[in-house]
């Protein structure tokens, strides 16, 4: 189908079904022109919190859309495609994690906003990686915690808070491929070069990094640092929006184990949706996220205590 008549249709349809499209910056550059809002996984639950649209179309992956709608039990909350998975939240299924939880029956539960509603379910606080050290710190020092799914952002966040985490061992594919030996090759090459990292990379990589954050901070911390080059150790995708913000920097995707080119940064679940798709969805008005009630009731209340504390 032909781009500008899939724009125009959205649109159109966006309008008469008062519908709102977020988006995460891991997204396709279409989708990341059209969406309303685009943000981290934090700034999307707060703006899924207050929209008044009718319909909500998240173009993001399944646990972000499911987290919208346990914030929004009346609105439909769609998404381009239902295959949109992730690799922590795939990796930490219900069963499993609730036998992970009985070993620890003293402990908190902390769990990354990137576990299903069934694993929210099973927790005290939800977190994302842009509030996660102020979620851990909320929490009374001589209370053991258990952290889950992320390993990487719960090494990361062991040596942030000084707190000793009982962790969940899953990781993100993107962001634990990142070779730490090609990334040095272009640090060397680019000696001025500042290193963005997202908290999801392995500690090698957080170890050289210049700034470690969520895909917003990244962004800012880019938009707003004087330097003119630099390393980005997260999902390619945040490259649209920072070539428009900053055209005039030198942005270079960290290199993967697999190859060095940019394709090798971004998430095959992300990249499953495409404007056609989105299209279809908001057409047909499907796939649509259901969620019974008492599980639902049960997933708000730590994401509500993660946005009460944010
Ligand atoms: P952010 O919280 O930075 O949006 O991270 C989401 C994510 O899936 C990173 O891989
Ligand atoms: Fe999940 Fe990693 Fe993709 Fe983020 S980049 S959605 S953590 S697989």
């Amino acid at each position: 189908m032909d781009k500008n008549f899939l724009v125009q249709e959205i649109l159109r349809l966006k309008q008469e079904k008062n519908a709102v499209i977020l988006a995460h910056y891991y997204q396709n550059e279409d989708i990341q022109d059209i969406a309303d809002f685009i943000g981290d996984s934090l700034e999307l639950s707060k703006k899924a919190q207050t929209t008044t649209a009718d319909i909500i179309v998240f173009a993001g992956v399944h646990f972000m859309a499911e987290t919208a709608k346990i914030l929004n039990p009346n609105k439909k909350v769609i998404l381009p495609d239902w295959e949109a998975g992730c690799s922590l939240a795939d990796g930490c299924g219900p069963e499993d994690f609730k036998a992970f939880k009985n070993q620890y029956p003293d402990h908190v539960v902390v769990t990354y906003i990137n576990c299903s509603a069934e694993i929210k379910a099973m927790s005290d606080f939800v977190c994302t990686s842009s509030n996660a050290k102020k979620i851990i710190a909320s929490i009374p020092s001589d209370q053991k915690i258990i952290f889950a799914p992320d390993q990487n952002l719960g090494n990361y966040l062991q040596k942030e808070t000084k707190r000793e985490l009982v962790l969940w061992k899953g990781s993100c594919v993107v962001h634990e491929a990142f070779s730490l030996d090609k990334l040095l090759e272009i640090y060397l090459k680019n000696p001025t070069a500042k290193i963005a990292a997202h908290p999801e990379s392995e500690s090698h990589i957080l170890k050289i990094a210049h700034y470690i954050g969520s895909t917003s901070g990244i962004i800012n911390f880019i938009k707003t640092d004087p330097t003119t080059v630099f390393i980005v150790a997260t999902e390619a995708g945040i490259l649209h929006e920072l070539s428009k913000a900053v055209p005039e920097k030198t942005l270079i995707p960290a290199p993967s184990t697999e190859d060095n080119t940019c394709a090798c940064s971004e998430c095959a679940f992300m990249k499953v949706n495409t404007l056609q798709k989105l299209y279809w969805c908001l057409k047909n008005e499907s796939p649509e996220i259901q969620i019974k009630e008492d599980l639902r009731i049960d997933a708000l209340k730590p994401i509500e205590k993660m946005l009460a504390l944010s």
